[in-house]
């Protein structure tokens, strides 16, 4: 009975066997329902909510009252990038048609939703939003206006928008990752990349408010933001940079969060510092052009000066991590901060040049329990692979009680060893604490091809929202499709849908 169990140490459900169904699998007393699809018009000028659903945020409608319901909520959903074969549907060339097609089915959802009975719905509602590839959206922080973006103060759109974050102040970062092949994809569209890759703010709750890159928390494959609050005041951001061999990242802003000044708080992440992890040492290391000689020393191959200025270094945050001794990982996924001891939690997905195909998630500790300190201590908490269960752990969540929820993406690894055996992606839980502490218990299976991202507990812990993404991408054509999941009735083609998962016992701490 998952109401007697440690919610502590024990997961609330009975862990189900890997599968391979074009659905969603439960475990017993579970069950989900669709709430938004690709597609599916849910704003008053008649826009369609995107493809590739991929982070979501969870904005109570009253946050900014005080209050955190668990029945009403603004939600912003992350569409990461679509596929040709759904979206335009000209898969040999891409006409202007298909381009602005694509472009509009990428960016951002802001979708108000209210739980009616059993089951969640979108609601009407002037703040119901798309951000997309045509967005103005505003530079801010130190490259703005610099020779690495052409001089730009304003920009058009976000893509590649992966992961992301929640600030205390309720505003949405999402998180601008794959971002280098719509240079040729998009030809002709204006597209810069050099405008993509950063970390981007946009506030659900003020249309009227342009969206902000924040080029201080570098250029990279930004995967995820997890923003914490100093013990100072002064605002924390940990970034993993989605690359074989790459780095993990620390933002610390300049000003101090105010809780009464929201209007401040939206500047807060403008300025501030830059820091690499050194897992070598457990060290910091600050990405500051004029006080870091490396960073000036610098050179390519052939032997040109890397850098001219602290502009060039947040550019190509990449280059400037590796030459102060930034440590490559395993490509960073999500990071997540637990809500009870404070300690940082990576997923580190996998990395096929060096033959691992599993993964594994390791965390760390701040000295002094300090989110600003420059040192650290790291440990593995779980490991992926035949022993385990999971391979390839990617989005993370706590629930309140600090057990860890996380998604697995096998989709890109076309020689797994894991493939066989592990199905199709899965949902595990881990206690954190306990001597079950770090073990898997698998809770969900994705529909075929899927990766189910973005998960986030409604304040309350009965309801669970999760993005199902990509399902059926490994079909060939409309002809062929492997999966039907979510698909409109009338018709077989599957659609990137945010589902609710109900049946969770709550939080009762
Ligand atoms: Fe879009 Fe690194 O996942
Ligand atoms: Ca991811
Ligand atoms: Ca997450
Ligand atoms: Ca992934």
């Amino acid at each position: 009975d998952p109401n007697t169990v440690n919610p502590r140490t024990l997961p609330p459900f009975r862990a189900i066997p890997t599968g391979q169904a074009d659905t969603l699998t439960l475990p017993t007393g579970f069950r989900f329902h669709t709430v938004a699809s690709w597609g599916e018009v849910f704003t008053l000028d008649g826009r369609e909510i995107g493809f590739n659903h991929d982070f979501i945020g969870y904005f109570p409608i009253d946050l900014l009252e005080g209050g955190k319901s668990s029945t009403e909520a603004l939600l912003t959903i992350n569409h990461e990038y679509v596929n040709a074969l759904f979206v335009g549907g000209d898969t040999q060339n891409r006409t202007p048609a298909q381009i602005e097609a694509e472009m509009k089915a990428v960016g951002v959802s802001v979708v108000r939703v209210r739980k009616e009975g059993r089951e969640w719905k979108v609601v009407m509602d002037a703040r119901n939003r798309r951000i997309d590839a045509l967005t103005d959206i505003e530079l801010t922080g130190p490259v703005r206006g610099s020779a690495a973006v052409k001089g730009a103060t304003l920009v058009k759109g976000s893509v590649g928008n992966c992961s992301g974050g929640q600030t205390p102040w309720g505003t949405l970062l999402t998180c601008e990752e794959n971002v280098d092949g719509y240079q040729a994809a998009w030809a002709g569209s204006g597209y810069e990349a050099m405008h993509q890759g950063w970390v981007t703010e946009i506030d659900p709750f003020d249309a009227a408010w342009m969206p902000k890159k924040r080029t201080a928390m570098g250029r990279f494959r930004h995967e995820n933001v997890a923003i914490t609050v100093a013990k100072d005041g002064r605002v924390v951001g940990y970034m993993g940079d989605d690359m074989q061999d790459a780095c993990v990242y620390k933002f610390v802003s300049r000003g101090k969060y105010n809780p009464i000044n929201r209007a401040t708080n939206r500047d807060l992440l403008t300025e501030g510092d830059l820091y690499v992890a050194n897992f070598g040492n457990g060290s910091w290391v600050l990405l500051d052009y004029d006080k870091n000689k490396k960073l000036q020393d610098a050179k390519s191959t052939d032997g040109k000066a890397l850098f001219a200025s602290q502009a060039d270094v947040l550019a190509d945050a990449r280059a400037s991590a590796l030459a102060v001794g930034g440590t490559p990982v395993d490509r960073p996924e999500d990071i997540e901060i637990h809500p009870k001891t404070g300690e940082v939690y990576v997923a580190l997905t996998n990395n096929a040049k060096h033959g691992n195909y599993f993964g594994q998630i390791v965390k760390f500790r701040e000295t002094g329990d300090d989110w600003t300190a420059t040192n650290f201590l790291w440990e593995v908490f779980a490991v992926g692979g035949p022993q385990s269960g999971f391979a390839s752990p990617d989005n993370l969540v706590f629930d309140p009680y600090g057990n860890l929820w996380m998604v697995t993406d096998n989709s890109d690894l076309a020689t797994n060893p894991i493939k066989g055996y592990h199905g199709n992606n899965a949902m595990f839980f881990f206690a954190t604490e306990g001597p079950n502490a770090g073990q898997a218990h698998r809770f969900a299976i994705g529909p075929v091809d899927a990766e189910m991202t973005g998960p986030v507990f409604s304040p309350d812990g009965k309801t669970l929202f999760v993005s199902i993404q990509h399902p059926g991408e490994d079909s060939e054509s409309l002809e062929k499709l492997r999966s039907n999941f979510a698909a409109k009735p009338g018709s077989n083609v599957p659609r990137p849908t945010l589902v609710a998962i109900e049946g969770f016992p709550g939080w009762r701490a």
